[in-house]
């Protein structure tokens, strides 16, 4: 996926200061509709890093911006505070439960969820509450009722707000699936479904009817764990992947298994129930995981590609959409598990990355050049009117894509805020940000009150 030999190098390299800049210059016109913040996390080691480690351990990192009345307030940058953070800045450490013997290293998405502002990751971590200006407070446990790893990527039903979280840790031999309620009170479901090994399992999606749960032969290695290997997870020759379907209020024993080719699936786009009784979803699909290269996903470019699972018979239909280079998919969350037109991806060209919006229905692609050197990080789409109805189609890409965009010619940062219908036109504002903004994981546009 990406073209450098370690993740110190370029933009991925680390920044050292954490810095809080008001009144931010703007080229262009900031939407008064938006009113609110767009954050990201991503790994930030605190110790410079090292050219071995593995891009996904560093410590974490968030970064905001805040719109509101067609200005940018501020932009801030700050450390997530896990324990080695706390230690090199010799700040207190970070109340709150732990699993798993984490150091409490939160570095791959930041959530809003029930006027909190969660970072969070998988495979053990915690979640860490930050406030809106991003300080870390204290990791939670949905008092007390979660007691083990939750995951980068909870998926919000747009309908009960509920989230849908798939976890994993290495000592475990099931993939577990939970639901924390709107209010962010508590962990309101858990069904441990059996596997056998121990999956590297990153997302998780969900339909009107059931669960999807991601499992591909990625695994931990307790090998390469003795080896002393910071993410001792590689990929194991001659498995399938496989999509478990489990309806929404099933057990374990419900699961249907879905088979795929080999490959490695980090991020669904989207996923929908067909008519039929088939599931309808597109990937960001990566010919492998960890099989050469351990330091990061480099095993070939990510394609876009549409699955059609048969649960009744375990089998799926697979199709390209897009040979060229996709991932971190995202749609309009608003028909999140429901039938959605487009989609944008982020590319990977050499050193640039466009944004592509594709219309899932006419099989059709529009390209964002960002411009020379640019490339783009995440995109996410925000309507113009939340509560617009999803049940008017013409409502899916009113709004706008929000990203942060690292430009390489002047080393700096900005984000850009694209109008979706008119996705190659110019920028409707371009927000110029005081320092470059690492390339890392996921983030979120929270609404001001959200
Ligand atoms: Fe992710």
């Amino acid at each position: 996926m990406a073209t450098t030999d370690t993740y110190l190098a370029g933009n991925y390299a680390p920044i050292s200061e954490e810095i809080t800049v008001t009144e931010l210059a703007v080229t262009g016109t900031i939407p008064a509709e938006l009113d609110g913040r767009l954050i990201r996390n991503g790994p930030n080691p605190i110790d410079g890093g090292h050219p071995d480690a593995h891009w996904f351990t560093g410590t974490g990192m968030v970064h905001g911006v805040r719109l509101r009345d067609g200005r940018a307030d501020w932009y801030r940058n700050r450390y997530v505070v896990s324990d080695r953070v706390a230690e090199a800045t010799r700040r207190p450490i970070t109340p709150g439960p732990r699993f798993h013997d984490s150091e409490g290293t939160a570095n791959t998405n930041v959530i809003g969820h029930a006027g909190m502002t969660l970072a969070v990751v998988e495979a053990g971590g915690p979640v860490m509450s930050l406030t809106d200006d991003l300080d870390t407070v204290e990791s939670i446990d949905f008092n007390g009722t979660l007691d083990g790893s939750f995951s980068a990527h909870p998926k919000v039903d747009p309908v009960t707000g509920e989230l849908h979280v798939a976890a994993y840790h290495w000592t475990w031999d099931f993939i577990r699936y939970l639901v924390v309620n709107a209010e962010g009170t508590a962990v309101t479901r858990k069904v441990d479904v059996p596997v056998g090994y121990s999956p590297m399992v990153h997302d998780i999606h969900i339909t009107e009817s059931s669960v999807l749960l991601l499992d591909f032969p990625c695994r931990f290695n307790l090998e390469r764990a003795m080896e002393g290997h910071q993410l001792p997870y590689v990929w194991v020759d001659d498995e399938p992947g496989r999509v478990g379907v489990l309806p929404l209020d099933g057990t374990a024993d419900d699961v249907r298994w879905c088979e795929v080719d080999p490959c490695y699936v980090f991020h669904p786009l989207n996923a929908f129930d067909l008519p039929d009784g088939r599931i309808q979803m597109e990937v960001a699909r990566h010919p492998a995981m960890f099989r050469k290269v351990t330091n990061g996903p480099a095993e070939g470019e990510p394609t876009l590609d549409r699955w059609t699972l048969d649960p009744a018979t375990g089998r799926t239909i697979e199709e390209r959409l897009d040979d060229r280079s996709h991932e971190f998919p995202r749609h309009d969350e608003r028909r999140l598990g429901r039938a959605a037109r487009y989609g944008y991806t982020v590319g990977f060209v050499g050193d640039e990355g466009p944004g592509y919006k594709h219309d899932l229905v006419e099989g059709t692609i529009e390209v964002h050049d960002f411009g020379p050197g640019c490339a783009t990080q995440e995109m996410v789409f925000v309507p113009r009117d939340p509560d617009a109805s999803i049940d008017d189609p013409s409502n899916e890409d009113d709004g706008w894509i929000m990203s942060y965009v690292h430009d390489a010619t002047t080393d700096t940062a900005n984000v850009v805020i694209l109008d979706a219908q008119n996705f190659s036109g110019e920028p409707v504002a371009t927000v110029h940000l005081p320092q470059r903004v690492p390339f890392g994981f996921h983030g979120n546009w929270v609404p001001t009150g959200e």
